[in-house]
């Protein structure tokens, strides 16, 4: 009988790609994946140390397995991804459950770590790594079905924010030689793919150094894709705004299949936090480089990623950031409340000093600022017809379908029976802050 597995992912895309390339590497190794946690011989959380809770989270599910090794005391869990790496032989101490600790550059080694495993031993490996990329590993979908699918192009952080525990968790940056990539592009095509995000913590600093001093930078790569793959979307994720150049929004404009949406994280509008924060950028810089994506790129969809309570953030500096906001006007906004990462820059020289009661006051003005902003992005859809690839049913009605527009805007309309991959012509009807409401336009 054939052994089997079952794997958990929290965090970024970049965890929801490495738990495909994990699933490839023990499918290769005569594992079959299950669905239900009692039926599987290795249980696996792919875990995240981006904040707090996200560990939080990520504890409370280890934690949980206890009743699946109550009914079957055989069973092991692994724990991989950023918590691993962080948190490493730890985590044995820390968790009673866990017999698996694996960082995200050691998936090779896992089918090796289970084995000691069983043995009885403690298994962990949190090697990172300089040079791996997974390049020869064809990674297996976790939803075969799905319109979209990840494709990694960098692995790693060389950025340093002084706030940011990925460059600790994932080890330096480096990129994947283009011919893996558009490899892995033809294989999500060839199994019904209709869009692919290729995704990095910083994907415009990629750049693959061939033999014989060849380089592909990150527009190359965009073209190299965009046409390799002329009928599917291709997205990216994420970019850093002081490498969003001129050059790459040039790409983007030259080829009609890739998105005409980016997510560049601001994280605040005051320059003293942007500066503690080593971001590299100024308030103006990357106002600059929103004008240019305007300008280059007319109609393009905007999101980004902002956090408050930074240490040191004053009511003036949240303003700086109510008022950047007000005057980016994002399509939508992940938003967040700092937390303090162990072994950071911050964690080690600039006080938490942010009281929560702050921070939750500051989030909550943020929220209900970009809700009103978001609305008023969305209202001004209504009217208009949009192309929109469908994901699949909508969450909440079986008879409606949900899927997106090439500015990442979701949409869900009365369409029973679209499936997943169709590309459907919707008239905007109205509106939420999250979500547009439409109907199939006929002909
Ligand atoms: N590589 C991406 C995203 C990294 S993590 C980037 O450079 O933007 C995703 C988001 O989590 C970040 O953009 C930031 O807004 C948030 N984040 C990262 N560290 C955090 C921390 N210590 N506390 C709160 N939010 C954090
Ligand atoms: Fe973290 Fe900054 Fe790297 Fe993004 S760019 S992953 S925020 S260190
Ligand atoms: Fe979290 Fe690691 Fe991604 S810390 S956000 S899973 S890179």
């Amino acid at each position: 009988m054939s052994k089997t597995f079952y794997i958990e992912t929290y965090g970024c895309q970049m965890n929801a790609a490495d738990s495909e390339v994990v699933a490839a590497i023990l499918e290769h190794e005569g594992y079959t994946r299950v669905e239900e946690k009692f039926e599987a011989d290795v249980i696996l959380v792919n875990t995240c140390s981006v904040r707090e809770n996200a560990e939080q989270r990520a504890r409370g599910r280890v934690q949980g397995f206890a009743e699946v090794k109550k009914r079957r005391p055989e069973v092991l869990v692994g724990v991989m991804g950023c918590m691993a790496e962080r948190l490493g032989e730890a985590l044995f101490e820390q968790e009673k459950n866990v017999n698996i600790v694996v960082g995200p550059d050691a998936y090779m080694k896992l089918p090796e770590l289970i084995e000691r495993a069983a043995r009885g031993e403690r298994a962990i490996n949190v090697e990172l790594s300089t040079t791996e990329t997974y390049p020869g590993i064809c990674p297996s979908r976790v939803d075969a079905t799905a319109a979209s699918g990840f494709v990694s192009i960098t692995r790693g952080c060389d950025n340093f924010c002084t706030y940011c525990i990925v460059p600790y968790t994932r080890g330096r940056e480096r990129s994947r030689p283009p011919g893996s990539v558009v490899n892995e592009v033809l294989a999500l095509r060839a199994g019904g793919c209709k869009e692919v995000t290729l995704l990095g913590q910083n994907v415009n600093s990629y750049r693959w150094r061939g033999e014989g001093g060849a380089t592909m930078d990150f527009p190359g790569l965009l073209g190299v894709v965009a046409r390799a793959a002329p009928d599917t979307r291709v997205r990216f994720a994420t970019s850093h705004p002081r490498d969003m150049s001129d050059n790459i929004l040039r790409a983007i404009a030259d080829h009609r299949n890739i998105c005409r949406h980016v997510h560049l994280p601001v994280q605040s509008g005051s320059n003293a936090v942007l500066a503690r924060m080593n971001r590299k950028y100024t308030r103006e810089a990357y106002l600059d480089r929103l004008r240019a994506i305007r300008e280059i790129l007319p109609g393009c969809g905007l999101s980004t990623d902002v956090f408050v309570g930074f240490s040191g953030e004053r009511e003036e500096d949240h303003r700086a950031t109510l008022e950047l906001l007000e005057e980016a006007r994002f399509d939508a906004a992940f938003m967040f409340k700092y937390s303090e990462r162990p072994g950071t820059v911050a964690a080690r020289k600039l006080p938490d000093d942010v009281d929560e009661e702050t921070k939750g006051r500051r989030l909550q003005e943020v929220i209900e600022l970009q809700g009103r902003l978001s609305l008023e992005s969305n209202r001004a859809e209504v009217g208009r017809v949009a192309e929109v690839l469908v994901e699949g049913p909508s969450r909440r009605n079986e008879e409606e379908a949900r899927g997106r527009t090439e500015q990442n805007k979701m949409v869900v309309f009365p369409g029973k029976g679209r499936r997943a991959g169709e590309l459907a012509r919707v008239r905007v009807k109205g509106c939420t802050a999250a979500t547009l409401l439409g109907e199939i336009e006929e002909g």
